[in-house]
C-alpha cells in the first residue's frame, strides 16, 4: 500500500485508514480528484463510470501509486445497473460502506425533459454515442458531435453543426462554447477571481469524510470562490481579480529552529495543501474552550500561534503545556472589548511575526441571557463590543499583516444563535448574526488581497461559557431539549 497522506499520524481524526468509499462518476473531473484524495487519506475506494476503458486507465494509474481503488462500469441512470453496483461494492467491502459521494451532470437531460432540442458535445465520440442511444430510447431530442472546446477550429465546426441542426437558431448556450469569454466573464463574478478546480472540491470532501469532521452534518457548504456572496447586479467589482498563483504557499515568516519544533501533524506530508507549516496565527480567547482547541490544532498542523485572553496566569499555563509538546506558541493579555488593548495586541503580533499574519481566528466572545425588555444599553454595548465590534476592529488592524503574508485567512466563531432564535438570546444572537453578514462583505472586499474570510457557527459546545449559560435562570432545562433536537444526539 502507498504511504497514505496521514499514515504517520497518531491522531486518527485525520485519517481514513480502514474506511471504504464509493465515488460515482470518478474517471475524470471532480469525481476523479475526490477518489484520489480519499485514497491518499487511506480509504479503500470503489469508483464507477459508464466507460470500462476509462475505469481501467484510472485504476492502472492509481494502482501504480499503491492506492486501494477498484472500479466497475455503471450507468447511474439505470436502476438495474445501480443495484448491480451496490452488490459489487458490498462484496468488495464485506458489506460495509463508510463514504458515498455522488457526482453527476444532468443539464442536457434536464433541458431535454423540459422539451428542448439539445445538441451536446464532448471530446469522445464513443461517450456521445452511448449517451445519445440512451436518450433517444427515452424519446429525447438530443443530438451530438465530438468537439474539443479548447480548439478554436473545433469550436467553429461545432457552431456550424449546431446552426445546421437547429436551422440557424439557438436559444440556450450551456457550457463551453466561446469558452475563453465565458470563463473570463464568470471569473469576473467570483471574488477569488478564478473558477474552481477539482482539487478545491476534493479537499473539502476529504475533510468532511474524516473523523475530524464528525460533528458536521446537515450543512450545505457552498464552495464557489465567493460567487454566492455577491449580489447579481451589484456595483462594479473593485478590481480585475488576480488569481493566486498555483502552489503559492506562504514561506516561513518567523525564524525558528526546526530541530526544536514538535513533530507536526503533517510533517511527512508532501502535499502542502494539508499543512500549516511556516504559517502564523492569532487566536483570540485561546486559553480555554473552543479557542484553546483551535490554537492547539493549528499548532499541531505546524503554525506558530499567538493567543490572547484577559488572564495572564491562564495564558502562562497554556504556553507551558504547549511548549512541553514542542509547539511554537506565544501569548499576551488583551481584553478584546478595549480598543486600546486591541491595538497593543496587534502591535505585539506584528513584532513577533515580522509583520506577517496568515490566520486570524476571532473566537473570543461572551454571552448573557435576558428578555428583550430587560436588556440595558450597557449589556448591548458589552455583547456587541466583545462579539462583533472587536472582530471588526481586529480585522481592520490585522489587514496589513494578512495582506503582507500573501495568504491571509480569517475565521469568525459565530453561533447557531445568529441563525435561529433561542429564548433569552436576542442580543447575543444579533451580535453573532452581524458577524455572519460581515463575513460575506469582508470576504468580498478582501479577496483581491488574497485574504479569505469564513465563519464557523457552532451549536452547543461543552465549555465554561455553556455551563454559565445553562445555569442562568430560565435556561437550565434547555440542555435536554438541545440534545434531543440534535441529530447527532450529543453536545
Ligand atoms: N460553547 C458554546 O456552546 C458556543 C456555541 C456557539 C458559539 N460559541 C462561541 O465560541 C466562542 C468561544 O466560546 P467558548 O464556549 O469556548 O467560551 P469559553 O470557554 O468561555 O472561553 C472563552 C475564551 O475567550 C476568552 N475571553 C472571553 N472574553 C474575552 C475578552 N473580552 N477578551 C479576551 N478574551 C476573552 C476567555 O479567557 P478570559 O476569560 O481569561 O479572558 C477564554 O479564553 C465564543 O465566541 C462563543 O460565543 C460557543
Amino acid at each position: 500500500m502507498a504511504e497514505t497522506k496521514l499514515s504517520c499520524l497518531k491522531d486518527k481524526r485525520w485519517s481514513l485508514d480502514g474506511m471504504t468509499a464509493l465515488v460515482t462518476g470518478a474517471t475524470r473531473g471532480i469525481g476523479h480528484a475526490i477518489a484520489e484524495e480519499l485514497a491518499e487519506f487511506g480509504a479503500a475506494v470503489h469508483i464507477c463510470s459508464r466507460n470500462q476503458q476509462d475505469i481501467d486507465q484510472c485504476l492502472e494509474e492509481w494502482n501504480s501509486k499503491g492506492f486501494r481503488i477498484t472500479g466497475s462500469a455503471c450507468d447511474v441512470l439505470s436502476r438495474d445497473q445501480r443495484e448491480n453496483l451496490i452488490k459489487t461494492v458490498a462484496s468488495t467491502f464485506d458489506g460495509k460502506l463508510n463514504i458515498l459521494t455522488r457526482i453527476r451532470y444532468a443539464i442536457a437531460e434536464e433541458l431535454a425533459e423540459f422539451g428542448a432540442a439539445v445538441h451536446i458535445c464532448s471530446r469522445h465520440q464513443q461517450d456521445i454515442d452511448q449517451c445519445l442511444e440512451e436518450w433517444n430510447s427515452k424519446g429525447f431530442r438530443i443530438t451530438g458531435s465530438a468537439c474539443d472546446v479548447l480548439s478554436r477550429d473545433q469550436r467553429e465546426n461545432l457552431i456550424k453543426t449546431v446552426a445546421s441542426t437547429f436551422d440557424g437558431k439557438l436559444n440556450i448556450l450551456k457550457s463551453a462554447v466561446e469558452v475563453d469569454k465565458l470563463v473570463e466573464a464568470m471569473e469576473y463574478q467570483i471574488p477569488i477571481g478564478r473558477l474552481g478546480e477539482p482539487k478545491d472540491i476534493s479537499g473539502l470532501v476529504a475533510f468532511l469524510s474524516l473523523l475530524a469532521a464528525s460533528y458536521i452534518t446537515g450543512q450545505i457548504i457552498t464552495l464557489d470562490g465567493g460567487y454566492i456572496i455577491r449580489t447579481p447586479n451589484g456595483t462594479e467589482p473593485n478590481r480585475r481579480p488576480q488569481s493566486q498563483p498555483k502552489d503559492n504557499y506562504p514561506c516561513a515568516v518567523i525564524p525558528h529552529d526546526e530541530k526544536l519544533m514538535a513533530e507536526t501533524k503533517l510533517e511527512f506530508f508532501k502535499d502542502k495543501r494539508w499543512s500549516l507549516h511556516g504559517m502564523t496565527a492569532l487566536v483570540t480567547g485561546g486559553t480555554r474552550g473552543i479557542g484553546y482547541a483551535i490554537a492547539e490544532e493549528l499548532a499541531e498542523f505546524g503554525a506558530a500561534v499567538h493567543i490572547c485572553a484577559r488572564n495572564q496566569q491562564d495564558i502562562d499555563q497554556c504556553l507551558e503545556q504547549w511548549s512541553n509538546k514542542g509547539f511554537l506558541t506565544t501569548g499576551s493579555v488583551c481584553d478584546v472589548l478595549s480598543p486600546d488593548q486591541r491595538e497593543k495586541l496587534m502591535k505585539n503580533v506584528a513584532s513577533i511575526f515580522n509583520g506577517k499574519l496568515n490566520i486570524l481566528i476571532n473566537n473570543a466572545g461572551t454571552a448573557s441571557t435576558k428578555s428583550v425588555l430587560d436588556y440595558t444599553r450597557e449589556d448591548v454595548a458589552t455583547l456587541f463590543g466583545t462579539n462583533f465590534e472587536s472582530c471588526f476592529h481586529l480585522c481592520q488592524l490585522a489587514h496589513p499583516l494578512l495582506k503582507a503574508s500573501g495568504y491571509g485567512r480569517i475565521v469568525f466563531i459565530s453561533s447557531i444563535s445568529g441563525l435561529k432564535a433561542f429564548p433569552l438570546c436576542s442580543i447575543y444572537g444579533a451580535s453573532k448574526g452581524a458577524l455572519n453578514q460581515f463575513t460575506k462583505n469582508i470576504a468580498l472586499e478582501w479577496a483581491k488581497d488574497n485574504i479569505r474570510a469564513n465563519t464557523v457557527a457552532p451549536g452547543p459546545v461543552k465549555t465554561v461559557l455553556l455551563d454559565f449559560l445553562m445555569k442562568s435562570p430560565g435556561v437550565d432545562k434547555n440542555v435536554e431539549t438541545l440534545i434531543s433536537g440534535s441529530p447527532v444526539s450529543r453536545i
